[in-house]
């Protein structure tokens, strides 16, 4: 089983899946944890390059394909020969970040996004995708020191979030959307609930 959790910048993502981690391992359950864009060396090399802020000549189409080169690798590397194998994936972002940010953030269109991704992603689609739903005025984000992607624009992020919300509605319930509480372990009931219920976790 494949999973992935999207949400916009400062939602809790990072804690909700620190706090499935822990729950997995408490109940002994094994599970791949992965990062986009990341979590192979070259992906890792990738990553460095588009998030670098001295990279202001950076094209639009250039970050949508280095998203794009990134996933290929991973999902080469790691994602497929572990479904293969069985494992539990679980992924920090995935394509629908893409879509979201390049397609509907940068304006470069869902429909390019998906043409670039497809060859990337290779049929290799999730399971489930968790969506924090926080919206960007309810979030933490600038909270912390920014890297080229969180020094966009309110409009930018309002754009994104929007992207996702139309993501949610075209998916068949592959995306679910989670609303956190203010309790974040209140949030990870939730979500740990969702995965039993579609038969991923125990
Ligand atoms: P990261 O520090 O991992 O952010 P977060 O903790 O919010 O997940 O940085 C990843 C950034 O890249 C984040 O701003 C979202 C953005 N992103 C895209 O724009 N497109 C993509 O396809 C992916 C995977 C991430």
């Amino acid at each position: 089983m494949f999973v992935s959790f999207e949400g916009c910048e400062g939602v809790g993502k990072s804690t909700q899946l620190r706090l499935l981690k822990e729950y997995l391992e408490k109940t002994g359950q094994h599970a791949v944890y992965v990062r986009e864009p990341g979590s192979t060396a070259i992906s890792e090399q990738i990553r460095n390059v588009i998030l670098d802020k001295s990279n202001v000549a950076m094209t639009e189409m250039t970050e949508a394909l280095l998203y794009a080169a990134s996933r290929a690798q991973l999902v080469r590397e790691v994602i497929k020969p572990a479904l293969e194998k069985g494992e539990l994936v679980i992924c920090d972002r995935y394509v629908d970040s893409s879509i979201a940010y390049q397609g509907y953030g940068r304006e470069l269109g869902a429909g390019l996004i998906r043409r670039i991704n497809e060859p990337a992603v290779d049929d290799c689609m999730p399971d489930l995708t968790v969506f924090i739903d926080l919206s960007p005025e309810n979030s933490w984000r600038g909270h912390r020191a920014a890297d080229r992607l969180e020094q966009e624009s309110n409009e930018f992020f309002d754009k994104v979030y929007n992207g996702f919300n139309r993501e949610i509605e075209a998916s068949n319930g592959r995306i679910v959307a989670v609303k956190p509480d203010i309790d974040k372990n209140v949030t990870s009931q939730k979500i740990i609930s969702l995965m039993r219920e579609r038969g991923i976790i125990k």
